[in-house]
């Protein structure tokens, strides 16, 4: 070694995947398969939503799906969009259909306005006419909608967007895809009452602990052969990120640049120890902001009732968790309890993957600890 160092992989560029993405193989699949529907010409089955507290990889599944449906010409087209991109339904409809490729098909039955320079649907309050632009877009063409951050959509867009979808998809080959945070579910509620029971539900969590190794291995192996990985240095730090996505890359790219200044051939614990200090730096840092926004939005010392409550086990049932959370509140009745359960969950501090049993964790590993450490 001692040549200038390659790219750290691990601080990849925006709109990069990571070096390797590990353990979403059952969601890879889920989403592969919505999407064979939609190449051979048919509306996919199901919507997909995606939902997980922040840093777990939601974003990235969804990139790695957009390459995937970008790689094969031959098959269907991909908008990949967030809620920001689009402040009403004509702004959607033009996003997705755009009326320089579209407009003939449905010239009779819907309105264009056509401004200075740019040129736009106009669809009018008329119930359907979004149903029925997009359907004869995806017949044209078939589409996957992929839309992130699909928890800060506009309730009257995405209530014209999840009506859309259903009647497009029997009708056209068409596929909606929507990720966000554990707040998606009521968000989405409050839009459709079917929407969410209906869909195909994937939780975006902690990687289990060969995933976890692999995400930081293989790297490694693939860029650096010469370097190899102590089995226990290995360990150590999977046990230290317990699974998390963003502090594997935190940890993946400390340890990069150790092991090319110290041109160093085996990454030992000696070298994880070093690194660990740095990670650390940036775990707190991480952790600082997560604890300003819990106190900014007054669920602080709820956080640490419900950090006693957890106790340090990996999960809690529901009933227990609704229980420490009514403790701490000055509200007798309970009757805010459930929505101040979904405020720790729309934060991330707690986390129940859907369609698990009413077993609830912690949504970012050991914030907890940190909330109780510096607890005042
Ligand atoms: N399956 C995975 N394997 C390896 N790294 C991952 C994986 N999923 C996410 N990451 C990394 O974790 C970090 C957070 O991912 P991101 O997609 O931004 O999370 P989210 O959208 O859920 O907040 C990013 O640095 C990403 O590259
Ligand atoms: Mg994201």
């Amino acid at each position: 070694m001692g040549n200038e160092s390659p790219a750290n992989p691990f601080v990849p560029g925006r709109g990069q995947l990571p070096p390797y993405l590990a353990g979403r193989s059952v969601e890879q699949n889920a989403l592969m398969g919505l999407l064979a529907y939609v190449n051979a010409g048919r509306g996919a089955p199901r919507d997909a939503v995606l939902s997980g507290p922040r840093g777990n990889g939601k974003t990235v599944l969804l990139r790695w799906f957009q390459k995937e449906i970008e790689s094969d010409k031959s098959g269907a087209e991909v908008v990949a969009m967030t809620p920001d991109e689009f402040s009403s339904v004509d702004g959607l409809a033009t996003a997705l259909a755009p009326p320089r490729r579209f407009a003939s098909l449905v010239r009779d039955s819907l309105s264009l306005s056509i401004g200075v320079g740019r040129l736009g649907w106009e669809l009018g309050e008329a119930p359907g006419s979004l149903t029925a632009l997009l359907t004869a877009r995806c017949r044209e063409r078939p589409l996957v909608l992929l839309l992130d951050e699909a928890h800060t959509l506009d309730p009257d867009i995405g209530r014209a967007l999840l009506n859309a979808s259903q009647r497009v998809a029997s009708e056209a080959p068409f596929l909606l895809v929507l990720a966000g945070t554990p707040r998606l579910q009521a968000h989405l509620n409050t839009m459709s009452a079917t929407f969410w029971s209906r869909a195909t539900k994937l939780g975006i969590g902690l990687l289990d602990e060969t995933a976890a190794a692999a995400a930081l291995s293989r790297p490694f192996a693939a860029l650096s052969p010469s370097v190899e990985f102590a089995e226990s240095a290995l360990r150590q730090v999977v046990e230290e990120s317990q699974g998390y996505p963003y502090f594997l890359q935190l940890w993946g790219a400390a340890l990069w640049e150790a092991t090319w200044n110290q041109g160093a051939t085996r990454i030992n614990e000696a070298i994880v120890g070093d690194t660990g200090a740095a990670f650390g730096r940036e775990r707190v840092a991480y952790y600082e902001d997560r604890r300003e926004e819990l106190e900014r939005q007054n669920l602080r010392q709820l956080a640490a009732c419900v950090a006693d409550a957890f106790d340090g086990r990996r999960t809690l049932r529901g009933r227990e968790l609704n229980a420490a959370i009514q403790a701490a509140s000055e509200d007798e009745s309970g009757d805010d309890t459930l929505q101040r359960r979904d405020s720790l969950a729309a934060v991330g501090y707690v986390w129940k993957p859907p369609e698990a049993p009413d077993l609830w964790q912690p949504g970012i590993p050991s914030l907890m600890d940190y909330i109780q450490t510096h607890a005042d």
